[in-house]
């Protein structure tokens, strides 16, 4: 079992705040050099300085980037090989949800998730894998949700774009895992971040953190052993 990252490079898309912060730190922490990127430019400003000023500016890159955008995407992947020369670790976790019941949730807002949590993925992922198979014993960690299981009401589109990611993340690992590159889907319940707006500070939550603990896991299991599926619940969610 390795016990370091030390030498490997890892992207983490939406790692400016809530889990792909607590990723990119974690992930720092382990010994990576990290790229973390996101579409605000103030927030991802404010986030590359806290990681660089505590793991050193020479192991953290920031890039702003939309992961909806194909040509951003292209941008995105060219900046890391640019800078560090290699990608180990895909971390697909920028994501959206807009919580409206179907009659309420505009076609703005269902294209908005879709291109995001979906197509975003699968830019990340095509534009990445040249660079993951050449790197060898690589990795691509998914960020779905335990909403690509189980549906609520006023969830229809975000639903629709995790169970989908879940589908998406199995056939790639069908796909590539002879390429050299294992792909996991990290599935949470309600962690504690701005996320749908649905409030911060509350204890029972899952920490961001600890899903960070979780990505660490499954990156440093023996080569042999692939965990596909992770499902993340807080022990005692409010009743
Ligand atoms: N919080 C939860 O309860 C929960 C539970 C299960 C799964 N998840 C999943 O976990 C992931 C992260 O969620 P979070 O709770 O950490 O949310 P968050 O605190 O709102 O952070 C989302 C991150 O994604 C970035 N982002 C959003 N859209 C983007 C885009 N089109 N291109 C690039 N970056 C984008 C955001 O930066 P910008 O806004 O600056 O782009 C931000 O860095 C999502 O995939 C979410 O579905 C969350």
């Amino acid at each position: 079992m390795s016990t370091t990252l030390d030498g490997k490079v890892a992207l983490v898309t939406g790692g400016t705040k809530g889990i792909g912060l607590a990723i990119a730190r974690k992930l720092l922490a382990e010994g990576a050099q990290v790229a973390i990127c996101g579409r605000d430019g103030q927030a991802l400003e404010a986030s590359r300085g806290a990681l660089g000023a505590e793991f050193g500016e020479e192991r953290v890159l920031g890039l702003q980037a939309d992961v909806s955008q194909l040509d951003a995407v292209k941008a995105l992947v060219a900046g890391v090989s640019e800078r560090f020369g290699r990608l180990d670790i895909l971390v697909n976790n920028a994501g959206l949800g807009v919580f409206r019941s179907v009659g309420d949730l505009s076609p703005e807002e269902w294209h908005a998730m879709l291109d995001t949590n979906l197509s975003g993925v699968y830019y990340c992922c095509h534009e990445a894998l040249p660079l993951l198979k050449a790197a060898g014993r690589s990795f691509i960690i998914n960020i779905g949700s335990l909403a690509g299981r189980n549906a609520f009401a006023g969830g229809a589109g975000y639903n629709a774009t995790k169970f989908g990611l879940l589908g998406f993340s199995e056939a790639l690992m069908l796909d590539h895992r002879y390429d050299g590159v294992r792909v996991s889907c990290v599935m949470p319940g309600s962690v504690d971040t701005e996320f749908g707006h649905s409030g911060t500070g509350k204890p029972w939550k899952i920490q961001p953190e600890d899903i960070a603990e979780t990505v660490a896991h499954l990156l440093l299991m023996p080569e042999r052993t692939l965990i596909s599926r992770v499902e993340v619940r807080p022990s005692q969610p409010a009743k």
